[in-house]
């Protein structure tokens, strides 16, 4: 590991976790050790996420994610391990050690710098004559001189060197230059600008940092967009377009379109949680990293043949992460900037909300069931309508829903809507007991939050995480008798886990959340905070150790024996016949 253990343990030490989560999260309830606030990694409207002081770790009992101090930034921020620790070093006014100013990181601040002083000369051209075209463009597409200070847009000029020239004056080579994708080697070996005579749209990661560049063409032929290659600091595919400025949208959802021009358009119009994709299909990890800010999505691609398609193929994308997906049909405009300059910022907002319910959708399904001329069947539909709308949370759109349903029955308003909203108390009862009972038995075996980490043998896998947290808790046992091999156990993920900690403690490490960030994937960590919520007690540790230990070997003979008779199921059968 780079940063030194010393280091980080003082890092933490001084970075309090209620003081750090407090930055991001109101924590106004306490329970017992725990303080609770609303949680900032999923949308809830009772307070799961809880923090432990003493502890010094996060857990949320609505979906699963925990971990310490530094996990806590990582997610937040989107950052990776050591980033996290230079953004609390930042925070606790530390200077970060020596060592990890490696030569590739140098590098990497080098060429971030450059992305920002390009940054700056594309937007200087614009008031330069060498920016007249762009500007024209700029003006012709409407855009605001607020968005394309928003932006950062700017002009590349038609030139072969004009960048090159002004880099090289603030000190920057032309192996930098090519590092960066800023520029290209020619046949005769000289350099040249990449981006000449375009629009250009600075991409800003979550950080701020300028990573790389779009160029979008003026006039005539040639490559609608041109894109940075993927550089030390740059990956197209990990990134999204304005996602910088989209993290800090009210509006609960993110908008996703496919060019530039659209997303500026989205923004000036108000809607400013808008991003692209740059250049790619839509790929797994731009979909996760929007999940970190939202749990739903507009999808907004253009209206033709291959928006429909990459939509379809986003969806599918999305589901795997519990992200809910809505898709916008903008009918007689060909993308959302057309939408919006045709029929106006209101008309797109309209589109957003109707496309947000395929209640029309079940309403219709529903109706479709009663001959509504039959007053037996007529009380059915009011009833099985009035348990749609009952999950419906709010409560103008309840009632406007209501009153649709009682017209088309021909029934009184009153009576539908009266009929819905006790049907909706009694869900929010019931969804409160169900939080109520999450939170006071958390000690009942719970599946992993994460679904691939899932316990395929329960009885196996309350042993392995009582041995776990055993051992977290009082790491002297890792002296026990008889301690297995982590592949004895039944689930990959705590198999893990116990490798990791076990390592830790046998090469004399310091053993804490924090500690263990660096090696365990964000699902594990999830999965290990979850597992030391449940109460241990440390009176006969020797003795609860070997009877988890137990518990594991004698789990894993079963399901080796199992095998076994499956095999000799399988021989006899071919042997002769044998119907098992
Ligand atoms: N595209 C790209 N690189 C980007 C952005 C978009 O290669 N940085 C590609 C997309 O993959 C898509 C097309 O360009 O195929 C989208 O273009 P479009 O939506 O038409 O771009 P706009 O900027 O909105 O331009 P216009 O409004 O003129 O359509
Ligand atoms: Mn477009």
């Amino acid at each position: 590991m780079a940063i030194p253990e010393k280091f980080i343990s003082e890092l933490t030490e001084r970075s309090d976790i209620v003081d750090v989560v407090s930055g991001y999260v109101r924590l106004n309830k306490r329970s017992g050790a725990n303080l609770f606030g609303l949680c900032p990694f999923h949308s809830e409207k009772t307070a799961s996420f809880s923090v432990n002081r003493d502890k010094q770790i996060y857990h949320c009992f609505g979906c699963g994610k925990g971990g310490g101090v530094i996990n806590f930034i990582m997610e937040i921020e989107n950052l990776s391990y050591p980033e996290a620790i230079a953004f609390l070093a930042r925070r606790a006014g530390m200077q970060m050690p020596e060592e990890t100013d490696s030569a590739e990181s140098r590098r990497r601040a080098r060429m971030f710098n450059l992305n920002r002083d390009a940054a700056r000369f594309f937007y200087a051209q614009l008031a330069e004559p060498a920016g007249e075209a762009a500007r024209a463009y700029i003006a012709q597409r409407g855009i605001s001189g607020a968005m394309v200070k928003n932006f950062g847009l700017g002009a590349a000029p038609d030139s072969w060197d004009s960048l090159r020239k002004a880099m090289h004056e603030k000190g920057y080579t032309d192996q930098d230059l090519f590092d960066a994708g800023l520029v290209k080697r020619g046949k005769n070996g000289g350099f040249y600008d990449a981006f000449r005579n375009r629009l250009m749209f600075p991409v800003i990661d979550v950080q701020g940092r300028v990573i790389g560049f779009s160029g979008r063409i003026l006039s005539g032929e040639g490559a609608k967009y041109i894109n940075s290659p993927d550089t030390l600091v740059y990956d197209k595919g990990r990134n999204l377009f304005a996602l910088n400025l989209a993290k800090k949208s009210k509006s609960g959802y993110i908008i996703l379109s496919e060019g530039n021009i659209d997303v500026v358009s989205l923004h000036q119009a108000g809607f400013d949680s808008a991003v692209a994709s740059l250049g790619t299909a839509l790929t797994a990890e731009q979909a996760r990293l929007i999940s970190r800010y939202t749990n739903e999505v507009v999808i907004a691609y253009d209206n033709d043949g291959a928006g429909l398609k990459a939509a379809q193929k986003a969806i599918g994308i999305f589901e795997k992460l519990d992200v809910k997906v809505r898709i916008l049909r903008m009918d007689g405009a060909k993308d959302p900037d057309e939408f919006i300059k045709r029929k106006g910022p209101e008309a797109f907002r309209k589109l957003i909300e109707e496309s947000e319910n395929q209640l029309d959708y079940r309403l219709g399904a529903v109706l479709r069931k009663y001959d509504l001329t039959q007053d037996e069947q007529k009380v059915d539909y009011v009833r099985e309508a009035g348990e749609l709308l009952a999950h419906i949370p709010d409560a103008v759109r309840r009632e406007i829903y209501a009153r649709r349903v009682a017209e088309t029955a021909g029934v009184k308003a009153e009576v539908v809507a009266n009929e819905v909203e006790r049907r909706h108390r009694r869900l929010l009862s019931a969804g409160k007991k169900e939080e109520q009972r999450k939170l006071t038995q958390p000690e009942r075996l719970v599946q992993p939050a994460d679904r691939e980490l899932r316990y395929e043998d329960p009885e196996s896998a309350v042993a392995e995480e009582g041995l776990i947290r055993l051992l977290y808790l009082e790491p002297a046992l890792i002296a026990a008798p008889g301690l297995p091999p982590p592949e004895d156990f039944s689930s990959a993920a705590l198999g893990k886990i116990y490798g990791v900690l076990t390592g830790r403690i046998r090469a004399g490490g310091a053993v804490g959340a924090d500690m263990l960030a660096g090696e365990l994937k964000p699902g594990e960590m999830d999965l290990l905070v979850s597992l030391l919520q449940k109460p241990e007690t440390l009176s006969r540790s020797r003795q609860s150790a070997a009877d988890y230990i137990a518990k594991i070997e004698e789990r894993k003979e079963r399901r080796q024996g199992g095998t076994d008779l499956r095999a000799l199921r399988d021989r006899l059968r071919q042997t002769k016949g044998y119907e098992g």
